[in-house]
């Protein structure tokens, strides 16, 4: 099983519409995917119960619960675990850090937001954590270039020594309006530039992960 925790210590960076639409890319493909609902507030819970497979994807718990969510899922059979958590520095970051084979820190390009992504990163790597900063919320790119905010904010937070995701996701609607109806952008407007988006980050996070099962088979 791969798991995966979608943090940061800035509220409202968009952890949730990121763990959200992986876990509905994920599924898709036809991994078994359960979206672990961490976050007190229960906003990916309120989203996907509008869903049929409500049930079996989305499991609400806290913090202190996830390392035996984590086990059980594993040895039920669940291929991929994914992990919203609250914002904020005391919010079980710690402990989904812990579970987690990746780290997801989620980041709006401005410049409180990075200085809080800056702390996130610090812990991800003390605890020695495979991790990585993903932007969200961005302007968008003109011909194909980033603009200057997101470049700027990517090299600042390169030289706090994790790694950046390339893709950073915009601003867009189709996230609001599918979130607000259960779904995953994918589902939502396929074939949209949403839709490209969460494509190319779902394949980023399988090629960050892909030998997290063969290593956790070797410890087991
Ligand atoms: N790429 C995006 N484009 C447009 N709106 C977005 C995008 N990402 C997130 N949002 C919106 O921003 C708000 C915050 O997003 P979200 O709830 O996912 O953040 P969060 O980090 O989970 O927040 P919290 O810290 O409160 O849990 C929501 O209204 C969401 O719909
Ligand atoms: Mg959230």
């Amino acid at each position: 099983m791969k798991t995966i925790a979608v943090l940061s210590h800035k509220g409202g960076s968009g952890k949730t519409t990121v763990a959200v639409n992986l876990a509905i890319a994920w599924r898709a493909l036809g991994a078994r995917t359960v979206l672990a609902d961490a976050d007190p507030v229960r906003s990916a819970s309120d989203s996907l119960r509008k869903r049929a497979d409500h049930m079996s994807l989305v499991v609400e718990t806290s913090a202190a619960k996830l390392d035996a969510l984590a086990y059980v899922s594993g040895k039920g059979g669940c291929d991929v675990l994914i992990i919203d958590t609250s914002g904020g520095p005391d919010n079980g970051m710690i402990e989904a850090m812990k579970v987690a084979d990746l780290c997801i820190a989620v980041s709006r390009p401005t410049y409180l937001d990075v200085a809080a992504t800056l702390r996130t990163v610090d812990i991800v790597r003390r605890l020695g954590r495979q991790g990585m900063v993903l932007f969200n919320q961005c302007p968008p790119r003109r011909n194909g270039v980033e603009s200057a905010v997101v470049s700027g904010t990517m090299d600042i937070l390169r030289r706090g020594g994790l790694e950046v995701c390339p893709l950073a996701l915009q601003t867009r609607a189709a996230y609001q309006r599918a979130i607000a109806q259960g779904q995953g952008v994918t589902e939502y407007e396929p074939g949209g530039k949403a839709d490209a988006e969460i494509g190319g980050l779902l394949a980023y996070v399988q090629g960050k992960t892909a030998g997290a099962a063969r290593d956790r088979a070797a410890n087991d």
